[in-house]
């Protein structure tokens, strides 16, 4: 696999932006669920990255899990809104205040589905929290409560977001050459 440098078109969100955000984030989310039992709810597996930071840099107790979804069929997740949930979460969220992290938001029907999915566990809440919101192409209407960067409708990869799985590691969001990939519809 090359470098990520042959596909960086250029630097959308770098490090110290990214990070500092995720802080006042965190500052938000903090002093919103004092006192409650706030659960993260990761879905997988671009959400890591930012899962793992702002984590870090809450002050109020919480618990996390995963989740993971997948789309019925190659592009079907565009067209018909539909997610299949691969991996469930290991913990009842009767009662609890739940915010689920994603990296993106798209579309928003894989967020759409899991939120419709999880309020009949009979939760206390449920909320989003995105660190991009790529709003351009929504198609289902769903709040993002906090989101960190509405960004254009661009290919962007790194800090969670993949480029054919790779790259995830990067600490900054980057821009993909559309020159040098061609994403997958
Ligand atoms: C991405 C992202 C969201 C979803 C957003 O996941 O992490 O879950 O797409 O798109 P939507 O708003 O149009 O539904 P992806 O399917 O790329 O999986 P990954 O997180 O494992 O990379």
């Amino acid at each position: 696999m090359q470098s990520y440098q042959e596909f960086l078109q250029e630097v959308l969100i770098d490090e110290e932006t990214l990070q500092s955000r995720i802080g006042e984030l965190a500052a938000e989310i903090s002093r919103d669920y004092e006192g409650k039992p706030l659960m993260l709810a990761c879905i997988l597996r671009g959400g890591v990255m930012f899962l793992t930071d702002l984590m870090r840099r809450l002050t109020i107790p919480h618990t996390v899990d995963f989740m993971a979804v997948s789309s019925y069929g190659a592009g079907a997740r565009h067209s018909s809104g539909q997610v299949r949930i691969t991996l469930d979460l290991q913990t009842s969220i009767e009662g609890k205040d739940v915010l689920l992290v994603e990296d993106i938001i798209d579309s928003g029907n894989t967020i759409a589905s899991v939120i419709q999915l999880l309020k009949t566990r009979e939760p206390q809440s449920v909320r989003v929290c995105s660190l991009l919101d790529k709003f351009e192409r929504r198609e289902a209407l769903v709040p993002i409560d906090y989101c960190g960067f509405k960004i254009p409708n661009k290919f962007v990869f790194g800090y969670g977001l993949d480029l054919d799985e790779y790259y995830r590691n990067l600490p900054f969001i980057g821009v993909v050459r559309p020159d040098r990939y061609i994403p997958p519809e």
